[in-house]
């Protein structure tokens, strides 16, 4: 098999990646929608980019799959400059909308894009059946995808991005306009490739995706890296101690409380657990508008 690495064992690796698009006619003013981006992502893991809308989220996927062209700095892919079109074919992408056929069914969709794959006929025909299974559209497979509702061209959507068996896969938005039912199959199949060995790059602008799935994260704004680690390490406070207990009385957690003041420490908080990488996300966003 081939390398699917650098020697650093990087999938993903850019180097000052810095993107400005034209102005329109109108307008001599260029649009900076990313500047300086240093980023890797590592064999086997799940990387969530999460920044509000037009923080230069998709135009850094376009610029890892070498659909554009960087202002300045680079990016290598599977350790290849993304100009390299060999290593396309080992790429997965899932495009923020999605742009599939409407007059052909789940099977025939899936058939053309393996056979933009040069994949053989019974391989095409096994790979098919076996991801219309995974993605749970198999019992529609036979009806046209203009039939089909957004949840469901989503999933297509990733059964057209994992037909040539991708070593990395790169997700635009992949839970938008689904349900909360829908998002947490979609996370679930996301989770599943990760366990099959790919690396996932996926970009989201839901904070609720990236916590759940990622192992890493980087929060984009204005097209500027603000923090990158994983989730764990961004959220956790270090200075502060959470004690998870169950079934305390009121007397004996006024008793905590008492002990912990008689030691000099400061009840913070007594309460439910609730989610906190929003809180990290919207004081980053503010703090980088200043
Ligand atoms: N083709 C383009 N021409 C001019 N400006 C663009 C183009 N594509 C994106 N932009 C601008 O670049 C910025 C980043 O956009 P984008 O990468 O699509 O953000 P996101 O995916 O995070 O919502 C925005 O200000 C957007 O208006
Ligand atoms: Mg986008």
């Amino acid at each position: 098999m081939a390398s699917n690495t650098n020697n650093n064992g990087c999938v993903i690796e850019t180097r000052g990646l810095t993107k400005s698009y034209k102005g329109f006619f109108w307008t001599k003013q260029k649009v900076s929608a990313l500047n300086n981006l240093d980023l890797t992502v590592k064999k086997g893991e799940i990387f969530g980019l999460l920044g509000p809308n037009g923080s230069g989220k998709t135009t850094t996927v376009k610029l890892l799959l070498g659909l554009i062209f960087p202002t300045s700095g680079s990016v290598k892919i599977l350790g290849k400059p993304s100009s390299d079109v060999k290593s396309k074919s080992r790429i997965g992408f899932l495009p923020e909308e999605t742009y599939l056929y409407k007059f052909l069914n789940s099977y025939e969709t899936l058939d053309f894009y393996g056979q933009l794959f040069n994949l053989p006929k019974t391989l095409r025909k096994e790979r098919t059946d076996e991801l219309l299974k995974l993605v749970g559209i198999a019992s529609e497979g036979k009806r046209p995808l203009k039939q089909y509702s957004k949840g469901m061209l989503r999933r297509i959507g990733l059964a057209q991005a994992l037909i040539n068996d991708p070593e990395l896969l790169i997700l635009d938005e992949p839970t938008s306009g689904l349900d909360p039912m829908g998002a947490r199959d979609m996370k679930d199949l996301i989770l599943d490739m990760k366990n099959r060995g790919k690396t996932v790059f996926m970009c989201s602008h839901l904070l609720a995706d990236v916590q759940d799935i990622c192992d890493r994260v980087a929060i984009l704004n204005k097209g500027t890296l603000q923090v990158i680690g994983t989730v764990q390490e961004l959220i956790s406070k270090n200075d502060t101690v959470e004690i998870l207990a169950r079934n305390l009385s009121k007397d004996a957690l006024s008793e905590i409380e008492r002990f912990i003041r008689d030691k000099k420490g400061e009840v913070v908080s007594v309460g439910n657990p609730t989610t906190t990488l929003e809180e990290l996300f919207i004081k980053v966003v503010k703090a980088s508008a200043k």
